[in-house]
């Protein structure tokens, strides 16, 4: 199997009786419109307003619902609008591809190191529903979620690897090899939903959240070098809006477990809608998904409600992060899982330039260790390679760390030395392990 960068569209040959439907190779003019997007200097304001809410189901689900030929449909109608088309195929990933890189003075953000990235990429996919629904006349079109937390959907959805019709379809995807099916410390939900407070989840104005360098990274990566490892362009593949589907689904649950949003101010998001007109829509109105016209058919469940979590600081001493002897003993007695959330990580950039993979860990770790059988492994975070922009700004982590933190404190006394060291994509480490910088850390309990 061979991988290009290339992109395809779809092309209808009306031979005698029958239409035959085919992928073009379309080279890299089309690549330049899947980075590309006229933004007209105004925008009128998109305040949501659904008449009804309808139920996205999982992609598992939905291969066995009897809307299934109307999903696909829908996809086969986007894919089949030109190129150049402001809601065409091309021009989503164009709208994702220039929050990937954004070029100096083009007034645009990467959205995906801030709390723009949970409320950004909501907005990305609602937008594609509203524009899929109106271009199937089914109101009652809704996308799908890959629930890769599950234990029986650790694959890639069988709907996305049909090739006929061939409108989930991509070829520019690995699915075999060392990450499939997907590892489950990968695709572990439960830190980041036992994580306490908006900014360690999702983010603040100049922070990312935890939920980036999870699973929603592992995830991606898992599918390198096909496109969905490949942050700029990883919208070409269809699976990427199931995938985000479920970091959407991720968010809704985490504020059913009771965690609450913030106030985004007049943070905002700028998409075309179904009439091809240049909207924006407020982060605040993307708070609710109800709202948007839509809810899950199932969500996540959290080990205990967000509300009812103790978090408990660390603080810095030199290199030490020690709690206090009073919550020691707390943390040491109680029998719950525990969560290590670490936020504001600055020094990534210090590791090997091509690290997408960083081990945490508790103790120094020889190079060619494998994380997983390492004592003072803590666990491990990732970022996803994109072309020509790779990211080496902040990070935060919310990592399980039930059954590992007392026995490491006790030993130090309360108190952890928090190291990173590059990983491979099986886990080894890579290079030596430097200490971590970071603005705060807590254990959750
Ligand atoms: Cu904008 Cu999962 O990426």
């Amino acid at each position: 199997m061979t991988f290009t960068r290339r992109s395809f569209f779809r092309q209808t040959l009306i031979a005698g009786p029958a239409a035959m439907t085919f992928w073009v190779d379309a080279g890299d003019a089309s690549a330049q419109d899947q980075c590309t997007l006229p933004q007209p200097g105004n925008a009128e304001q998109f305040i949501p307003n659904e008449p009804k809410v309808g139920t996205r189901y999982s992609a598992l689900e939905m291969k066995t619902r009897p809307e299934l030929a109307k999903f696909q449909n829908a996809f086969c109608k986007i894919r089949a609008l030109p190129s150049n088309d402001v809601i065409g195929w091309d021009k989503q990933i164009a709208q994702h591809c220039i929050h990937c890189s954004p070029p100096p003075g083009t007034g645009t953000t990467n959205i995906h190191y801030t709390w723009a990235f949970l409320p950004w990429h909501r907005g990305l996919l609602y937008f594609l529903e509203r524009i899929l629904r109106n271009l199937s006349q089914n109101d009652d079109f809704r996308l799908v979620y890959w629930d890769w937390e599950s234990t029986h959907s650790r694959t890639l959805p069988a709907i996305y690897a049909v090739q006929n019709p061939d409108c989930l379809y991509w070829s520019n995807r690995r699915t075999t090899g060392s990450n499939w099916p997907l590892p489950a410390a990968k695709v572990d939900v439960s830190a980041l939903l036992g994580t306490p407070h908006f900014p360690a989840f999702g983010g603040s104005a100049s922070q990312p959240g935890a939920t980036y360098s999870g699973p929603h990274a592992n995830v991606h990566n898992a599918f390198a070098p096909g496109d969905m490892g490949n942050l700029m362009y990883s919208p070409r593949d269809p699976v990427f809006y199931a995938h985000h589907g479920n970091i959407d689904r991720l968010w809704s649950s985490w504020l059913k477990a009771g965690g609450s949003n913030p106030d985004f101010g007049d943070a905002k998001a700028y998409f075309y809608d179904e009439n091809r007109k240049w909207r924006y829509i407020l982060f605040n109105d993307l708070r609710d998904e109800t709202k948007l016209g839509y809810q899950y058919s199932s969500y996540m469940k959290p080990a205990a409600p967000v509300p009812k979590l103790h978090e408990f600081t660390m603080t810095l001493k030199g290199t030490m992060r020690s709690v206090e002897s009073a919550a020691l003993g707390e943390i040491t007695k109680a029998k719950g899982p525990r969560f290590l959330i670490v936020e504001g990580i600055s020094n990534l950039g210090e590791l090997p330039p091509d690290t997408l993979n960083f081990g945490i860990f508790a103790d120094n770790p020889p190079v060619g260790t494998q994380s997983s059988s390492d004592k003072g492994f803590l666990g491990q975070i990732a970022t996803v390679h994109s072309e020509g922009h790779d990211h080496v700004g902040p990070a935060a982590a919310a990592l399980n760390v039930t059954g590992k933190l007392p026995g490491l404190l006790k030993a130090n006394k309360g108190g952890i030395n928090l190291r990173v060291a590059p990983l491979d994509d099986s886990g080894k480490t890579t290079g030596p392990s430097i200490p971590i910088t970071a603005a705060n850390v807590s254990i959750v309990e």
